[in-house]
């Protein structure tokens, strides 16, 4: 599992020879686990084509400021917000100059100024114009800026010339990139609100079984709780994740469990409770299983089958009456009444904080809106990308236990 495992980036291509590496690029980048999104300039297109990038990343290429796939023409602001950080590979001089300058023109440049993440450009250009002092005076004001500059390497140049300029290989800006994304882990580590805590959290649905094909589930992406173990690990926790089966890739630095059924969740938390300071259920559960799955697939000429159900145990409330129980935060997703139920929720379940969300406003989506319901009342975190919500609400959880 590398440090760059579950890490959302943004890749931005502009106008040089080096943009053909760029979907070698690509592709380790993806091969170290990072999911990518490709930006191009209109130079960039003019050695690449967009395609090429979309069949290597499976996603579709921006290169239009007016994009009408984005809802509302904001896709800079979408895209800088759903990023972990931008990497700009090859970053041509025209583009070192527009960084410097705080241009905004094109869906590139608009998407580095909204951002809110890091900022890492690869250089790629002719030695000249490398060495010319308006490209150095440009650098020296990115780095100032706080935006990290990967080489340019020295050697042989596209134009035959000798000298710096060329693009670092994908190789050593993968490693470069692994570098700066563990000693980012290994600080927050060291400095995080949750550092030396153990959380221990469920997510995704379960699978109860009711023949060797068939079953029956609950809707869950994971995505919440995929969040909240990555926002634990960068706050700093040892993190073990519970996962039901989802699609979503390990955040970098935690451990995960797979499980299938409810009762197997139940046994995998139950084993590592005593461990834990803090306890996250974000997991769908089924409430019951069918009491005994057919050990064959069903047939349907025998009719339709007559399913008895048990009801699963409720690992929430488990934990959470434990003699010595870890801090305990409960979801509820609910299609309304949301404050009354999500109370009642609270109270059955005896934990001390249970964040709330409308179902048809999360499932499945990136972003969320979560109430929280703890002693001293309902708090509010507003609508942002899951990420961001998971933050705010174990910056709530830190306070709440005093960190
Ligand atoms: O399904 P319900 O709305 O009761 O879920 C509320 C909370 O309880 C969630 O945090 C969920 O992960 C947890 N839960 C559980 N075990 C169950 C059912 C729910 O841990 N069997």
């Amino acid at each position: 599992m590398g440090s760059l495992t579950g890490k959302r980036l943004v890749l931005g291509v502009t106008g040089g020879v080096a943009a053909y590496k760029a979907a070698v690029l690509a592709r380790l980048l993806i091969k170290a686990g990072a999911q990518v999104r490709v930006v191009m300039t209109s130079g960039a297109q003019r050695f690449v084509t967009p395609v090429t990038f979309q069949a290597l990343t499976g996603q579709p290429v921006h290169h239009d400021l007016w994009d009408e796939r984005f809802d509302d023409s904001m896709g800079h602001i979408e895209l800088s917000r759903q990023a972990d950080f931008v990497l700009i590979a090859p970053a041509s001089a025209d583009c070192i100059a527009r960084l410097a300058a705080g241009r905004a023109d094109d869906l590139l440049s608009a998407l580095c100024l909204a951002r809110d993440c890091p900022l890492f450009v690869a250089p790629a250009m002719n030695r000249q114009m490398w060495e010319h002092p308006a490209t150095q005076r440009n650098v020296v004001r990115l780095i100032a800026d706080g935006v990290q500059v990967l080489g340019p390497d020295a050697g042989e140049q596209a134009c035959g010339e000798v000298g710096q300029g060329r693009m670092l290989e994908p190789e050593a800006i993968v490693a470069a990139l692994e570098r700066i994304a563990d000693a980012a882990l290994a600080a927050a580590a060291s400095t995080g609100r949750l550092r030396g805590l153990s959380v221990l959290l469920t997510a995704g649905p379960t699978y109860e079984p009711i023949d060797t094909v068939r079953g029956i589930t609950n809707r869950s992406s994971g995505k919440m709780g995929y969040a909240l173990a990555a926002a634990a690990q960068e706050a700093g926790a040892k993190v073990t994740l519970v996962s039901g089966p989802v699609t979503l890739a390990t955040p970098a630095g935690v451990e995960r469990i797979d499980v299938l059924t409810a009762q197997e969740m139940c046994d995998a938390v139950m084993q590592r409770a005593h461990a834990a300071d803090i306890f996250i259920g974000v997991a769908a559960v089924a409430d019951y299983r069918v009491a005994t799955p057919a050990q064959h697939k069903l047939k349907k000429e025998g009719g339709p089958p007559q399913l008895t159900f048990v009801e699963n145990p409720d690992i929430l409330a488990t934990v959470a009456a434990l003699p010595q129980a870890p801090f305990c935060v409960g979801f509820a997703a609910e299609s309304e009444n949301l404050r009354e139920y999500a109370q009642a929720k609270r109270r059955r379940k005896k934990v001390p904080l249970l964040a709330a969300n409308l179902a048809q406003e999360t499932f499945g989506r990136d972003d969320n809106a979560l109430t929280l319901f703890d002693d001293a009342g309902e708090h509010s975190i507003a609508r942002a990308p899951k990420p961001v919500v998971a933050r705010a609400l174990l910056d709530h959880v830190a306070t709440l236990i005093g960190r």
